[in-house]
């Protein structure tokens, strides 16, 4: 996958590109990019975003710069973007990320992801440069940027290889393999702490029953509703 994120804080992603999954996606091929809109702004002084028409307060980032900034990465007019690759803006009002949707997103050879700041995107950046817009809450974050990280880091352990153990992305919370369920519980040594003891059927070294229980509790997790 070869991965772009437009931000005004490309710094931010040196930290994220150095984690243990992120920097094996890298070693083993994956590409990722931060692209500052800055650095092709046709505006003075590194501009990139004004104030509001109608008035109201903060900045939102203009249309021309996102336009240039896009041009300039994939010599193209950004309108055909949408056609050839997934744009993704980060929005607090966009489609809620789950398990699914980054399952979706691995699949694909090349992703964009722009970050806004301040009040937000032009709202023609959203209408013409975007195939769609994501969000990681119900809740404001100052930036895109750690919401991108967020879509990356679930979309990135999801690649083959990525992470140390396979099947540690295959079955775990939301998974098809858990069908949609949260994980089951899981305990390790020592087998009994200040008189917590670990279920026995864990300690039977019987796979068929291991796997029962496992499967049982997933779906009573998924029955009772978020854990406590
Ligand atoms: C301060 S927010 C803008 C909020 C916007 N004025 C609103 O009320 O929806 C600045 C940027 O942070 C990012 N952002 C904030 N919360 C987010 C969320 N929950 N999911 C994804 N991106 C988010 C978006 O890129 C947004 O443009």
């Amino acid at each position: 996958m070869k991965a772009d994120v437009f931000t005004l804080f490309p710094q931010w992603f040196g930290w994220f590109a150095e984690q243990r999954h992120v920097a094996n996606a890298l070693a083993s091929g994956h590409e990722l990019h931060a692209v500052d809109p800055r650095a092709t702004t046709p505006l003075k002084w590194g501009q990139v975003d004004d104030t509001p028409f109608g008035g109201g307060a903060g900045m939102v980032l203009r249309v021309d710069v996102m336009e240039a900034a896009l041009r300039a990465r994939y010599d193209a007019d950004p309108v055909e973007l949408p056609a050839r690759r997934r744009v993704i803006a980060l929005t607090p009002g966009g489609r809620l990320l789950d398990d699914a949707f980054a399952s979706e997103l691995a699949r694909e050879p090349d992703l964009t992801l722009l970050c806004g700041r301040y009040e937000g995107f032009d709202e023609r950046i959203l209408e013409h440069f975007v195939t769609e817009q994501i969000s990681i809450g119900r809740y404001v974050l100052a930036g895109g940027e750690l919401a991108a990280m967020v879509v990356l880091d679930t979309v990135l352990r999801k690649l083959p290889g990525v992470l140390g153990d396979e099947a540690s992305a295959v079955e775990e919370s939301f998974s098809e393999a858990l069908a949609g369920a949260p994980e089951y519980p899981h305990y390790t040594r020592p087998a009994e702490w200040r008189g917590w003891t670990v279920p026995e059927v864990l300690l039977s070294g019987h796979h068929a029953r291991v796997r029962d229980w496992r499967l049982e509790q997933a779906r009573s997790r998924a029955h009772n509703g978020p854990l406590p």
